[in-house]
């Protein structure tokens, strides 16, 4: 009896990759209708049925993806495994979640234990371990990137516009009026932060009456966000900014925590813009104006795209970057 046929013959047939094929299976709306009809067409020409595609998986490695955050606690992180996790399970694997708490030593750690199990593939926000990234890969583990753009001569990555990010809440916090603007983020040794920090010192350095200052942070978590508004809170009324751009949504709910705690008020004193748009921004006391990122949809993007890598024989490796939307809300209207 003829082997079933797989995904790449599908791909072949219908003069697409295996990347498009996996997408009219799992996102249709990602891919153009006429390309749909092709790969429609040479799955029923084929007769390939698609929980087949389990089986182009690499064989002698368990039926699972490695997916390595940075803060488990943090919203953002969760939508994007939620993403991640629709995608593996399409193709009959599970998902292994390991939280680096922003520590190169717990993320060189995880990766290891990855390798030990060896998961079909690694997506990773990565902290500094490209050395062990690149070891992976020696091992023949592929690892694609997320929430950062990566070096195409080596890897897939999915990630968000950030310094446009950075631009667009720089952009409304000056249309809407203020000219002392407050960076609150870290560390800046993380890209996203960073380019987020780029994108809003574009957009004021273009405006001769705007002072933008930096409060770096030593995490990017509720917890430091309250320490960072106490400070602002303490320096007193005359010092304070009249806006805040926080590098994300925990930083800005600590700080609209602690502003709140200290008697000021949201927006009338001091207006505040995050960035992730988690469900917790919609819900605060003061619902915060946020830069959206697409979460799920990167993680269903990323994971497709380590499947790609995992069952494509002539991958070519692929940088998907989106573009973030701002939402804005009570906390910084006009
Ligand atoms: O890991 C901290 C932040 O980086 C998240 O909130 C999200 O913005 C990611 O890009």
């Amino acid at each position: 009896m003829a082997a079933a046929p797989n995904i790449r013959e599908v791909a072949v047939r219908a003069g697409v990759s295996v990347g498009t094929v996996s997408n009219v299976l799992n996102r249709p709306e990602l891919v153009a209708e006429p390309t749909r009809e092709r790969v429609y067409a040479a799955i029923a020409e084929l007769g390939f049925v698609r929980n087949d595609s389990a089986r182009q998986l690499r064989v002698g490695r368990s039926r699972t993806l490695g997916l390595v955050v940075l803060d488990v606690a943090n919203p953002f992180f969760t939508d994007v495994a939620r993403g991640v996790e629709d995608t593996a399970n399409q193709h009959g694997l599970a998902v292994i979640l390991c939280n680096t708490d922003e520590d190169p030593i717990k993320e060189a750690s995880h990766l290891d234990l990855l390798a030990e199990m060896r998961v079909q593939g690694v997506l990773i926000n990565p902290i500094d371990t490209d050395g062990r990234i690149a070891a992976l890969r020696d091992r023949g583990i592929p690892v694609v990137l997320f929430d950062r753009r990566g070096d195409p001569a080596v890897e897939c990555s999915v990630a968000v516009d950030d310094v446009l990010g950075g631009r667009l809440a720089a952009t409304h916090l000056i249309e809407s009026g203020h000219r002392s603007i407050q960076f609150v983020g870290g560390p800046l040794t993380l890209r996203q932060v960073q380019e987020r920090y780029e994108g809003v010192s574009a957009v004021a350095s273009a405006h001769d009456d705007v002072e933008l200052t930096v409060l770096t942070t030593p995490a990017l978590n509720v917890a430091a966000g309250r320490a960072a508004g106490d400070r602002l809170a303490a320096a007193g009324r005359d010092a304070l900014p009249s806006a805040v751009f926080c590098a994300n949504d925990l930083l800005a709910l600590g700080v609209l925590q602690a502003l709140t705690h200290a008697g000021l008020r949201v927006p009338d004193d001091v207006a505040i813009v995050g960035y992730d748009d988690i469900d917790f921004a919609a819900a605060a006391a003061v619902p915060l104006s946020s830069v959206r990122q697409p979460r799920q949809q990167l993680g269903r993007t990323a994971a497709e795209l380590l499947l790609a890598e995992t069952m494509e024989a002539d991958h070519e490796h692929r940088q998907v970057v989106f573009e973030p939307e701002l939402i804005v809300r009570e906390s910084s209207a006009r």
